[in-house]
C-alpha cells in the first residue's frame, strides 16, 4: 500500500530500517496531503454553492412582523411593569358554609382582548371569562341564571352531575332559571353556554371555571386560575371586532389567551416568592385549541388530571389540558428570576397564550 516513492528508490539492502521507514512515511504523508488539499477545495466549493440556498430558507421561514406578542424564549417580553394586571389571576378563597347562592346574569358586552382591541362579546356577568365559582365537595349550590341578552343562552356546569335536558335549557331573553346541585367531585372544571351552535357561544366568550375543593382543602399555596381560550375576529365598521365564523371552523384564531386577554401576564408579570408552592387551576375553554401547559424553568411537582385526587403525576414538564377540561398544576420556582408560562404549542403562545411569574426571595 504505502509504496509511493519520492526519489529513486534505493536498491534493497542500500538502507537501514530507520531510513527505510522514513522514506515510506514521507511517501504516505505527501499522498495524504494531496488528498486533503483536494477535499478542502471540494468542501469550499460546496459551501459557496450552498450558502445562497440557506439564506433563502431563512428568509422564507422568518416570522411575520410585527408578531402579536413581544417575544423571547417562552414568547414573553423581557422586563416587567410594576402596575398590577387588570385581570386578577388569583383564585378566590376557599368557600365557607355548605350552601352557596350563586347568581349569574348573561349580557352582551364589549371587552378588551388585547391592547386596543375591543370585542363584541357574549358574557356571563359582563366579563370574559365569567366569574370563578369555588365550592367544596358535598356543598350545595343554589343557582340562578338570568338572561339579559337579546337571544337565547344557557349554562352547562361540568362540575354538576345532573340531567342536561332539565337544566342546560335555552333561556329566552329576560327569562331565568333556578335549581340546586351538589358538587360531588373535586377538581378544576369548565362551565359554558350550551346553546347551539356551541362553538359560536363559547368563541364569543361564554365560559368560566369552577373549583371544587376536596374536604379539608388542599395544602397551603399561592393559587391562580388560568382559563385558556381563543378569539376569531373580523373588524366591524366601528373598529370593534366580532366573530369570524370561517376562522372558527378553520381553527385559525387571531388570539389565544389566558383569562380573556392576550399576553396579559407577560405585560404584567405575576409576583411570587422563590420556593413557595404555586398551584395553577388551568381550564381550557377552547373552543378548539388544545393547551400544552408548561412553565419555562420549572418542573411540576404534582399534576392532578381533571377531577382526580387519587393518582397525581409527579415530575412533569408539560401537560395537555384538553378543550373542555381542567388540570391542577403545582410547582415551586427555584431561584430569583422571571419564568414564562405558556401553551407550548408555540403558535398559540405567539398569539397570546403566554404569561410570566416573577420570583423574588
Ligand atoms: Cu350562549
Ligand atoms: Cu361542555
Amino acid at each position: 500500500m504505502a509504496t509511493v516513492a519520492l526519489k529513486e528508490p534505493p536498491a534493497p539492502g542500500d538502507m537501514n530500517w530507520p531510513e527505510r521507514f522514513h522514506a515510506v512515511w514521507e511517501g504516505v504523508r505527501l499522498r495524504h496531503l494531496v488528498v486533503l488539499l483536494w477535499l478542502a477545495a471540494l468542501a469550499a466549493l460546496l459551501a459557496c454553492r450552498e450558502r445562497p440556498t440557506q439564506q433563502a430558507q431563512q428568509t422564507a421561514s422568518a416570522p411575520p412582523a410585527p408578531a402579536p406578542a413581544d417575544i423571547s424564549h417562552g414568547e414573553a417580553p423581557v422586563g416587567s411593569t410594576t402596575e398590577p394586571p387588570p385581570v386578577d389571576p388569583a383564585a378566590p378563597p376557599r368557600s365557607v358554609g355548605r350552601l352557596h347562592t350563586v347568581r349569574i346574569e348573561i349580557r352582551h358586552a364589549k371587552i378588551t382582548i388585547a391592547p386596543g382591541v375591543t370585542y363584541d362579546a357574549w358574557t356571563f356577568g359582563g366579563q370574559v371569562p365569567g366569574p370563578v365559582i369555588r365550592v367544596t365537595t358535598g356543598d350545595t349550590v343554589d343557582f340562578t341564571l338570568v338572561n339579559h341578552a337579546p337571544m337565547p343562552h344557557s349554562l352547562d356546569f361540568h362540575a354538576a352531575e345532573i340531567a342536561p335536558s332539565r337544566v342546560d335549557v335555552n333561556l329566552l331573553p329576560n327569562d331565568s332559571l333556578h335549581y340546586r346541585v351538589v358538587a360531588r367531585v373535586a377538581g378544576a372544571f369548565m362551565y359554558h353556554c350550551g346553546t347551539a351552535p356551541v362553538a359560536l357561544h363559547i368563541a364569543n366568550g361564554m365560559y368560566g371555571a369552577v373549583i371544587v375543593d376536596p374536604p379539608g382543602g388542599r395544602a397551603p399555596a399561592r393559587e391562580f386560575v388560568f382559563v385558556q381560550s381563543e378569539f376569531y375576529t373580523k373588524t366591524l365598521p366601528d373598529s370593534t371586532r366580532t366573530i369570524d365564523w370561517e376562522k372558527l371552523l378553520g381553527l385559525a384564531p387571531d388570539y389565544v389567551v389566558f383569562n380573556g386577554r392576550a399576553a396579559e401576564y407577560a405585560k404584567h408579570p405575576i409576583k411570587v416568592r422563590v420556593g413557595e408552592r404555586l398551584r395553577m387551576y388551568v381550564v381550557n375553554a377552547g373552543p378548539n385549541r388544545w393547551s400544552a401547559f408548561h412553565v419555562v424553568g420549572a418542573i411540576f411537582d404534582h399534576v392532578y388530571l381533571d377531577g382526580s385526587l387519587a393518582h397525581p403525576l409527579e415530575g412533569v414538564q408539560t401537560m395537555s389540558v384538553p378543550v373542555g377540561g381542567g388540570v391542577i398544576f403545582e410547582a415551586r420556582l427555584a431561584e430569583r428570576g422571571t419564568y414564562p408560562f405558556v401553551s407550548h404549542a408555540f403558535a398559540d403562545a405567539t398569539k397570546g397564550a403566554v404569561g410570566m411569574f416573577e420570583a423574588t426571595p
